[in-house]
């Protein structure tokens, strides 16, 4: 033992133990250097080694790395029970930092809104893919081989058989061969189309599709009576719905559902093109021949409808250009928190 290994030793367990971060490691080290077979009482059991002349130097080299290792110890085991110690303790004045917090889209609002509202009629939900069959998306829904929609300048073709759905209406084909009446589905979903992209339209939107079907009759009234209690949970009672007759393939007779426009109030403005009114769904009594192509009776029932989702968020919030809805900036959005 010399009096530089005493130095040595003291310098290396001071660092260590400034190093602890935990009550744990501290002690491991009170363990290893105070402890009662540590290396500061193996030291000073040396000391019986040591020539005379030169005890008083290192007795007392001795126990001042004995007192430095316990003063050490004993600060930082203080430090560590406190948190981490003053290293990593955390300072509670500095600025916090900001994590954003999230809100939901003004679309996925709807669509949960809407999901609520038709779960307490009694719809569940369904689902469906966005690329679909040709035959799910316009031969069982009784669309015409030479309807305009199936045109390539209106549809996303993928293939011969295969597009990206215009409309949610094919999960209306998926339920029904899936499963036999009764139904009562709904289907929120993405849809795409070839459109120019403006102010009430865009390539890739979302619609809700609904379908009832029932062995015992089911009239126009039921459909304009759901779709009325749905309008005026969605938008507050004071809306006003309108019915107008309308063509698709798959519904006969078929209506287009109008609310009083939100800016003007169904006084006539730019945006509802002064009439007042803004289409938001088509709908229609289930034709029979969608039921044959699903292999249904011919004698059930039914209603289906499907709506434009950013319609009606535009409506709910006042937002003027759907293309608002997808540019997600986020100084916009936080508007509809
Ligand atoms: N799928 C039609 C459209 O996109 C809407 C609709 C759905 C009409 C169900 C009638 C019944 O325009």
């Amino acid at each position: 033992m010399t009096l530089q290994e005493i130095e040595s030793t003291k310098t290396a367990a001071l660092s260590e133990i400034a190093a602890a971060s935990t009550a744990d490691a501290v002690e491991q080290l009170r363990v290893k250097y105070a402890g009662r077979n540590g290396l500061v009482p193996a030291m000073m059991k040396g000391l019986r080694d040591v020539p005379p002349a030169d005890k008083p130097a290192f007795g007392q080299a001795l126990n001042a790395l004995r007192v430095a290792i316990s003063a050490a110890l004993d600060g930082r085991k203080a430090a560590a029970a406190q948190g981490g110690g003053s290293r990593d303790a955390f300072d509670f004045s500095l600025p916090g930092s900001w994590r954003g917090v999230g809100s939901i889209h003004p679309i996925s609002e709807v669509i949960e809104e809407a999901t609520r509202i038709f779960a307490q009629l009694g719809f569940t939900v369904a689902d469906g893919p966005d690329i679909e069959t040709e035959f799910n998306n316009f031969d069982a829904l009784n669309t015409a081989k030479h309807h305009p929609s199936r045109d390539a300048r209106d549809t996303f073709w993928l293939g011969p058989e295969r597009l990206l759905r215009t409309q949610t209406s094919p999960v209306q084909i998926r339920a029904m061969l899936a499963k036999k009446p009764p139904v009562r589905i709904i289907n929120p979903g993405r849809c795409y189309r070839r459109d120019t992209t403006d102010a009430t339209h865009a390539a890739n939107f979302h619609q809700i599709e609904g379908l009832f079907v029932d062995t015992a009759p089911v009239s126009l009234a039921d459909l304009k009576s759901t779709l009325s209690h749905f309008a005026r949970e969605m938008m507050g009672q004071s809306v006003k719905v309108r019915f107008r007759p309308h063509y698709f393939p798959f519904t006969e007779p078929s209506v287009e559902v109008d609310l009083t426009c939100h800016v003007c109030k169904g006084k006539g403005c730019a945006v509802c093109k002064q009439s007042g009114w803004i289409e938001i769904l088509g709908a229609g009594i289930v034709d029979t021949r969608v039921f044959r192509n699903v292999g249904y009776d011919e004698d059930c029932y039914g209603y289906a409808f499907g709506m434009g989702v950013e319609r009606i968020a535009m409506i709910k919030h006042g937002i003027t250009d759907l293309r608002l809805l997808y540019t997600g900036d986020l100084r916009y959005l936080r508007n509809f928190l």
